[in-house]
């Protein structure tokens, strides 16, 4: 199924660029780019559901993965420390870390696995109900909270970006 990967690398390779263009009109606000990852992410949880070659689901597993990953280490890094402080907040960003926890013990499971069947699948799912429900309290709570306050989004904003092109260069 070669012919298929590769016009998924094509699809994948599109949404990247429509992401970062997206990302540059919003003149890398902070939680512009924020959400912007989580409708990423959607985009390919849903492609998953509607795939059954293999390769497609490895490929897609693998991206899902590495976002995933990048995007919890710029919230931890970057975000969360400043919206803690500036909040005085002792209770979303811990809750928030221990879900990442959950959320990286779950991509361990499947990260560089054979999609091999049922339990392959069902991981995938309550990964995706899981960065749902972290992604609502997240859209719901945090950011709400974050644009309230005297956190200054935009400069955030610059160093998420800046932090995620490292990332993403030394992940691949
Ligand atoms: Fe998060
Ligand atoms: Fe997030």
């Amino acid at each position: 199924m070669v012919h298929l990967t590769s016009r998924l690398t094509k699809q994948l390779a599109d949404q990247e660029i429509m992401m970062q263009t997206q990302s540059d009109i919003k003149h890398n606000n902070a939680i512009s780019l924020l959400e912007a990852d989580h409708q990423a992410v959607s985009v390919l949880f849903k492609k998953y559901e509607k795939t059954t070659d293999s390769a497609d689901k490895k490929e897609l597993v693998s991206k899902i993965c590495s976002e995933l990953s990048i995007h919890a280490q710029v919230e931890e890094e970057i975000f969360y420390p400043q919206f803690k402080i500036a909040l005085g907040d002792t209770e979303l960003i811990a809750e928030a870390i221990v879900e990442h926890s959950t959320l990286k013990d779950l991509i361990a499971q499947v990260e560089g696995k054979e999609p091999d069947g049922e339990m392959f699948d069902a991981k995938i799912k309550v990964m995706s109900e899981y960065v749902q429900h972290h992604v609502k309290e997240e859209e719901g709570e945090m950011f709400p909270k974050a644009k309230k306050s005297k956190m200054d989004l935009e400069k955030i904003g610059t160093e998420i970006s800046a932090r995620k092109t490292e990332l993403k260069k030394t992940k691949k």
